[in-house]
């Protein structure tokens, strides 16, 4: 008997043919996130379960008797309960490398973005405010040059760092890990302590993944270090950063401007966020793009296959539940 798998959101039809070639598919077809109840619901018969934005939580696991496997659709899994996944034996897979450039073009869009108003003169020149050149008119601040400070030197950090190099830019970082020496020299970037890429950084982008360590790993303090004219980008998880600090820091003009895709109550947003003219928002979109999510979505596929073929799937977070 083949398999009984789950997709929780309408995926690209070419990925559910595969893996209904190889399973017994059912695909909620709407795209909206399933709560708990439904969604544990849906998978007490399942054995794999392709999670594209749901939580997989405790409460879902324990309607889940037959479940071997969970593919998250996306790199960061901070939506699924690996620890209770690996208590049960639950393989747990994410989609590394296919988003790296896609969420990196992202974060250097809204770097551009908020450092040269591009939002905010496209609502000036739209809503026929603009009467006359002017020489002082929505000055913004120059990206080349500039040091660029990278928090959380992964994939996707490097990616923006090379992005930055590009631009010209003074490249600082600060990881839990230091990179070898030889990827440091390739991209022209310098390890620092956190406080050194705080107070340095004129351009400050988030890379992290959220975990209990890095939660408000961004917060009144570390704002306080930063330099007024600093610029935030938040293309990792909103809970990196106090947003009650962080609005009160673009409020005061402590903080020069924030490029966020990412927010602490997604998708509720700080309700002081909107009214301000120096941050650009985006509704996570980092990865984005048609080609990219098509990867996304077959190598989550291929993950879950892997797993319930008894074979070790590529992306495996959790090697612990594995036999
Ligand atoms: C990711 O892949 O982590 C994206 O943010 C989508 O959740």
């Amino acid at each position: 008997m083949k398999p009984r798998i789950f997709v929780t959101r309408p995926i690209p039809s070419a990925v559910l043919e595969r893996l209904a070639a190889r399973g017994d598919l059912q695909v909620h077809h709407e795209d909206a996130s399933l709560k708990p109840g439904p969604l544990g619901e849906a998978c007490r018969e399942v054995e794999g379960l392709l999670a594209v934005g749901v939580r997989v939580s405790e409460e879902v696991l324990s309607q889940a008797s037959k479940l071997r496997v969970v593919a998250n659709c996306g790199v960061g899994y901070d939506n699924i309960d690996v620890a209770a996944c690996t208590a049960r034996r639950i393989a747990v897979t994410n989609t590394p490398g296919v988003l790296t450039d896609t969420t990196a073009d992202l974060a250097f869009a809204l770097l551009m973005a908020v450092a040269r108003r591009v939002v905010e003169c496209d609502a000036f020149v739209r809503q026929g405010r603009w009467q006359r050149w002017e020489f002082g008119m929505l000055w913004g601040a120059d990206i080349h040059h500039k040091t660029l400070g990278i928090f959380g030197f992964g994939r996707i950090g490097q990616a923006m760092a090379r992005r930055g190099a590009g631009f010209g830019m003074r490249i600082l970082y600060h990881s839990r890990r230091r990179a070898p020496e030889d990827l440091e020299r390739e991209i022209g970037a310098q390890f620092v302590d956190r406080e050194t890429l705080l107070r340095e950084s004129d351009f400050l982008s988030l890379h992290c993944p959220s975990t209990s360590e890095t939660h408000h790993a961004i917060g009144a303090r570390e704002l306080s270090l930063m330099k007024p004219s600093a610029f935030l980008i938040n293309t990792a998880r909103g809970k990196v950063v106090d947003e009650e600090a962080m609005v009160a820091a673009l409020e005061s003009k402590k903080l020069a401007g924030a490029g966020l895709d990412v927010f602490e109550h997604e998708p509720h947003l700080h309700p002081k966020l909107s009214g301000l003219a120096n941050v650009v928002l985006m509704p996570h979109l980092g990865s984005a793009t048609g080609e990219t999510r098509f990867k996304m979505a077959m190598l989550a596929a291929e993950n879950l296959l892997a797993a319930l073929e008894g074979q070790r799937p590529p992306n495996l977070v959790n090697p612990e539940a594995y036999p």
